[in-house]
């Protein structure tokens, strides 16, 4: 093993461990040392898979015994807070998985160990890492599209239910349907590209008309008949910045639309609109004429970009693209949705 890789534990040895470990196996400047899941059979399967030497199927063992740079965790997200907060007092750098947490006072112990471990919490807001999402924050930074004020972000699932029964769709484990699944990478990605304003307030809505009947169900995740439904299964919501900004956001699982992921940026001189499919397509007015232009990005393997990106900041003390403290504003935002759809009213974050 060459001297310079960093030396990682995968905590979870599901889903999305496979992303990870095969980003890790592909050559992003790691080595996955131990794998942990409460269930040995999955730790034992993901170690036979990617040549893993030790399994743990406790992660405070692990965090012991090991001799670990980082850990990477990728368990059901009410347990992220535990884990990263566990790993960042022994002092090892942290990659969790989205959403950071299932609540902002969960999110801000997360941040607060950080601060106090002196160690990375990176989070893995993985979309920031396309090609074309990073293309175009540039292009705002440099003021291309005029003065930014409006976006909208809708990842809409026609069928898509994930794991119906499992902790995907129990709110206590999971903090919520596919507001906090999916919708933070939707509001993540609108929020970084108008350059991360200061959100002031938010105002919301959810639905459920599918997942009670066990209708919209999707493929991801492994479903639990004997479990419970009990989160939403489409959440509107508008948030406004102190800039004057905004975003809308549109999220579902389940909906009688066909399925669409866009990211709106529109600005003074032109708008642009991104699909996450490698493009991003310009609207603009030239001499009273207006100009559609695409630009062609280059596809990248996001998770391997993360990970490459992780063991970098770690190796050279370099800050991180999805820092803890963007975690938790979007952490807030999401949380401010579910508050004003639950109480109808508007949420001040500031
Ligand atoms: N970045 C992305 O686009 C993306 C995609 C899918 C999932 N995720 C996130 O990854 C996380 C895991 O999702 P998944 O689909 O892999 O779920 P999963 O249910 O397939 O896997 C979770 C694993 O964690 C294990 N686990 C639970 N508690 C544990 C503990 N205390 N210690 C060790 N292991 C424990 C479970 O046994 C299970 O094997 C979630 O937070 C999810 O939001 C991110």
């Amino acid at each position: 093993m060459a001297k310079d890789l960093v030396r990682i534990g995968m905590v979870g040895a599901g889903s999305i461990s496979e992303s990870h470990l095969a980003a890790a196996r592909d050559g992003a400047g790691a080595k996955v040392v131990a794998v942990c899941d409460i269930i040995e059979e999955r730790a034992r399967r993901r170690a036979a898979e990617f040549n893993i030497p030790e399994v743990y199927t406790d992660h405070r063992r692990m965090l012991e015994e090991s001799d670990l740079d980082a850990v990477i965790v990728g368990v059901p997200n009410n347990v992220h807070h535990e884990i990263t907060v566990n790993a960042l007092k022994a002092g090892k750098h942290v990659l969790c998985e989205k959403p950071m947490a299932i609540n902002t006072a969960a999110g801000e112990q997360m941040v607060a160990a950080a601060k106090e471990s002196g160690k990375i919490l990176m989070v893995g807001l993985v979309n920031r890492m396309r090609s074309e999402v990073q293309t175009l924050r540039a292009m705002v930074d440099r003021n291309e599209l005029g003065k930014v004020y409006y976006a909208k972000a809708m990842m809409i699932r026609r069928k898509g239910i994930p794991g119906w029964g499992s902790w995907f769709t129990r709110k206590e484990e999971s903090g919520g349907g596919p507001l906090i699944d999916i919708g933070v990478h939707a509001l993540d990605l609108a929020w970084f590209l108008i350059g991360c304003p200061k959100p002031v307030s938010v105002t919301g809505h959810t639905y459920t008309a599918f997942g009670p009947d066990r209708r919209g169900l999707g493929s991801w995740g492994i479903p639990d008949w004997t479990g419970y439904y009990d989160v939403e299964d489409l959440a509107v919501g508008m948030i406004r910045f102190e800039n004057g900004a905004a975003i809308n956001l549109e999220v579902s699982w389940a909906l009688n639309m066909p399925p669409e992921t866009r990211i709106n940026v529109i600005g003074e001189k032109a708008g642009a609109l991104c699909t996450l499919d490698g493009n991003v397509r310009f609207f603009s007015e030239v001499d009273g004429e207006l100009v559609d232009t695409t630009r062609q990005g280059s596809k990248v393997s996001i998770f391997q970009a993360q990970l490459r990106h992780f063991t970098d900041a770690i190796r050279e003390g370099k800050p991180v693209l999805t820092p803890g403290e963007h975690g938790l504003t979007v952490t807030r935002m999401l949380d401010g949705i579910y508050e004003s759809a639950a109480t109808g009213k508007e949420v001040r974050l500031d």
